[in-house]
């Protein structure tokens, strides 16, 4: 049925967000021009990824970031393009990414109301073996657009008005909300066009997968400790669940949210606020989890009240079906 109205009803990421906004009827389009341009971005990085191994684009850029990370040249690349496509929009004011240290103020003459907060490339570790790599992202509104500061960045996830990320993997699939539920889009190479290809996502309320990075188990907390053990060794007859780690938060993501289960990354000893970045890989990805009927837990409160105390503050997370984040909860008050 899909192929079927995709054929001759191309529902369009920009047409889908045009709908959206009619319900909105202040709305004069900024939003949507907004989104184009970080459509544009996606399409790039997309096509650049594609194409990683054969333009030598793999390999090591030389440089490390804020984050002290070696950065990779698909990195480097892909933060370039969408600084440039969201200021060339003139719709941000500020945009905050993982690989600039300080957060970009866009010139008053090419203002907008929008900060953007963002990870060019999630998953970098994974680019020279072309497992699956992503575009996280996140939109905040501001009023006043003159008197800009760092406070207008730093405000709690469940203030954004719109968050998503882009999966450059077998094929490139953006999944989108804007504040009412969730959409997938895939990319028609034929096209260039991002057309819907799962509409209003829901996550499963349980899951049978657990996603983490085992080789931590050393460090973790009680609490982690423990929820693992009753994923592979269930105290009440069932089966255990399956691990399955990319090491790509996008593609760890994608999976829980069309298969259900939970993903975490918890803190440890070594890295006591977990080590994803907050504002623009926790708050988004927890997001998308509450618009999908999921949860977003970070081990002491709901992930998207923490209000951000600097823009690359990290924390740790348990996000997923809601009832696997219900079992972490309880097992985290158990513990207190
Ligand atoms: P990035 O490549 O943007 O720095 O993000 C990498 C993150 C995230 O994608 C993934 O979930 C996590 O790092 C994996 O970390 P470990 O290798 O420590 O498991
Ligand atoms: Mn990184
Ligand atoms: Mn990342
Ligand atoms: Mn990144």
């Amino acid at each position: 049925h899909a192929a079927e109205a995709h054929r001759t009803d191309l529902m369009t990421i920009t047409r889908h967000v045009l709908n959206e906004q009619s319900k909105h009827p202040e709305a004069r389009g900024a939003f949507t021009i907004l989104l184009n341009h970080i459509v544009l971005g996606c399409k790039f990085v997309c096509s650049a990824v594609s194409k990683a191994g054969l333009a030598k684009l793999i390999g090591l850029a030389g440089e490390t970031n804020v984050q002290g990370e070696e950065q990779k040249k698909l990195d480097v690349l892909s933060n370039e393009v969408f600084v440039k496509a969201l200021i060339s929009s003139g719709q941000t004011s500020i945009l905050i990414s993982e690989e600039d240290e300080d957060a970009t103020f866009v010139d008053p003459s090419k203002r907008g109301r929008y900060v953007v907060v963002f990870d060019p490339l999630d998953g970098s570790s994974n680019i020279d073996c072309g497992v699956s790599i992503g575009t996280i992202f996140g939109i905040y509104m501001v009023e006043h657009k003159n008197d800009l500061s760092l406070e207008d960045v730093l405000q709690p996830g469940e203030n954004m008005v719109a968050a998503g990320y882009c999966m450059y993997g077998s094929s490139c699939t953006l999944v989108l909300s804007t504040g009412n539920g969730v959409n997938g889009f895939t990319l028609d190479p034929s096209l260039g066009e991002f057309i819907l290809t799962h509409p209003d996502i829901k996550i499963p309320k349980k899951g049978k997968i657990y996603s983490i990075n085992e080789g931590n188990a050393k460090n973790w907390d009680k609490a982690t400790a423990k929820y693992v053990e009753n994923c592979k060794f269930p105290k009440d007859g069932s089966s255990p669940k399956s691990l399955r780690y990319i090491g790509s938060m996008v593609a760890d993501v994608h999976r829980t949210l069309l298969y259900g289960g939970i993903f975490m990354y918890p803190a440890d000893k070594k890295s006591p606020n977990g080590k994803l970045r907050l504002l623009y890989e926790v708050f988004p990805m927890s997001y998308l989890m509450e618009q999908a009927g999921g949860q977003a837990f970070t081990g002491k409160q709901r992930a998207l009240e923490l209000v951000p105390n600097n823009i690359h503050e990290r924390s740790p997370v348990f996000l997923g079906s809601h009832g696997d984040v219900e079992e972490v909860k309880k097992i985290y008050a158990a513990v207190e």
